[in-house]
């Protein structure tokens, strides 16, 4: 929404939320989320055609197009729990938009949700709202990727938007790619129906993890067999028809999207009575799991079958560089493994902050398990003392520490695991490191 009202500074756009400090903090100094490039586009914008309000009522009243992005978690209770996404949200949503409408809007979905949310919207507007109103329901699925989001909202490989095939469809969809038109090449804005829009999103993320976990089962074979994943992935993705991109093997995927959409995708190849399909997605998350676990494990061998009472350094807590989202981080498996095997653990991440990492740990304040977590403000101070050294995250910072200090202020043997492969693993060993890098 704040790259629309930069780019559109005759659009007014309003975005607003029940949760008070999250509100106030998108208009203070400080914006909640932590993204290159955000801070110019919002304080360009803010005051100017850009608001943020806790008062939805005003804001449903005044808008002509309203942008449905509230969270759709995977279902925690009840019915198909950990598949089917829970819509509560984007339901009472609905719900308030039909209540406080007093002309026709277009309603577009940005929440990722399952195929045919959109036919629910719909049901529940025009079930609500007064007779002379209509509404018209679009998907228009984001695709930006954190930590680069605003350089893919500047310029996306894609812009999608789903409607129904009907004339006020067709002319509601023409509408918001009319919005997306004033800097994107309309050769780049694709339009759909409802459900391959809806469908688009699920699957492209899908495809995305699906790479990344065939590379990290490939890792593993290649820890047996001497090969090395990095030389493979590069001669793989020479083959143009195969390409380079997220071939990066890794300790694991995280994130707010890859789980959740590919969980999706199997509640609804259930729904629709393809198990085969289901299982075939599923299997993804299944190797990302074991991923994590083999990595943890790697790290429990290593160090002599037990890390009973032994000071681990986590470097790198998000779950991937230039965010402060951990959400999924293959650091939180990683570490409450440690945890259960009574490891202290001391981690270090440039952005996220303590009070996300003791949520994640499930440290209560006054645990046990809390006395066992050290939260540093340098690599270095989480490295004295530690047995062992991990990089959970791919922080450019963490290629330029002086390695032969850390080495210094740590136990012997020292180890080191590069859950990233991103450090020179050669000089590392040549420092005294014995050293585990992912497929290698
Ligand atoms: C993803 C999609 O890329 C984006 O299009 C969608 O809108 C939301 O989900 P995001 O979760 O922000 O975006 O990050 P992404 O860059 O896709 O990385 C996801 C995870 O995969 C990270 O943990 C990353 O470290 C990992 N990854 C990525 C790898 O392990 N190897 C790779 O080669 C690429």
């Amino acid at each position: 929404m704040a790259m629309i009202a930069y780019k559109c500074p005759e659009i007014k756009v309003t975005v607003a939320d029940i949760n008070e400090s999250r509100i106030n903090a998108w208009n203070s100094e400080e914006l909640p989320v932590f993204e290159p490039g955000l801070d110019e586009v919002v304080k360009t914008a803010r005051g100017r055609n850009l608001f943020f309000t806790t008062d939805k009522v005003s804001a449903i009243k005044e808008a002509d197009i309203v942008f449905v992005s509230v969270g759709t978690p995977t279902k925690s209770y009840g019915m198909n729990a950990g598949q089917a996404a829970d819509l509560k949200y984007v339901e009472l949503c609905a719900r308030d938009i039909a209540e406080h409408s007093e002309h026709s809007k277009i309603v577009v979905e940005k929440s990722t949700i399952p195929v045919k949310t959109a036919e629910s919207l719909k049901t529940v507007l025009s079930a609500n709202s007064q007779d002379d109103l209509s509404f018209q329901v679009l998907s228009n699925p984001e695709f930006l990727a954190e930590g680069t989001a605003v350089e893919d909202l500047n310029d996306p490989d894609r812009v999608l938007i789903g409607g129904e095939e009907t004339e006020e469809g067709q002319q509601a969809v023409e509408t918001l790619v009319s919005v997306y038109a004033n800097w994107i090449d309309r050769s780049k804005i694709i339009t759909t129906n409802l459900w391959s829009s809806e469908l688009s999103k699920l699957v492209a993320n899908a495809f995305l993890a699906q790479r990344i976990s065939s590379i990290n089962s490939i890792s593993a074979l290649c820890e047996r067999t001497g090969a090395n994943v990095d030389e493979v992935a590069f001669a793989i993705g020479k083959d143009s028809r195969i390409g380079p991109k997220f071939l990066k093997a890794s300790v694991g995927f995280g994130g707010s999207c890859f789980q959740k959409d590919i969980l999706n995708l199997v509640y609804l190849c259930h729904h629709f009575g393809l198990p085969e399909v289901a299982d075939y997605w599923h299997q993804v998350i299944g190797i990302n799991d074991w991923q994590k676990h083999r990595f943890s494990k790697n790290i429990i061998d290593s160090l002599f079958n037990t890390v009973n009472g032994k000071r681990i350094a986590m470097l790198g807590f998000a779950f991937k560089k230039d965010t402060n989202d951990t959400r999924e981080s293959a650091a939180i498996y990683v570490g409450r493994d440690l945890l259960e095997e009574q490891a202290n653990l001391a981690i270090y991440d440039p952005k996220v902050a303590a009070s996300q990492i003791y949520f994640d740990l499930e440290a209560d304040e006054g645990s046990e398990r809390r006395e066992r977590i050290e939260l540093t403000d340098s690599a270095y101070v989480a490295a004295k003392g530690a047995h062992a050294l991990a990089v959970l995250t791919e922080w450019d910072a963490f290629a330029e520490l002086d390695f032969e200090r850390i080495y210094e202020g740590m136990m012997k043997p020292a180890f080191l695991f590069d859950g990233r492969n991103v450090l020179d693993h050669e000089k590392l060993r040549a420092i005294g490191f014995k050293v585990y890098a992912i497929g290698r």
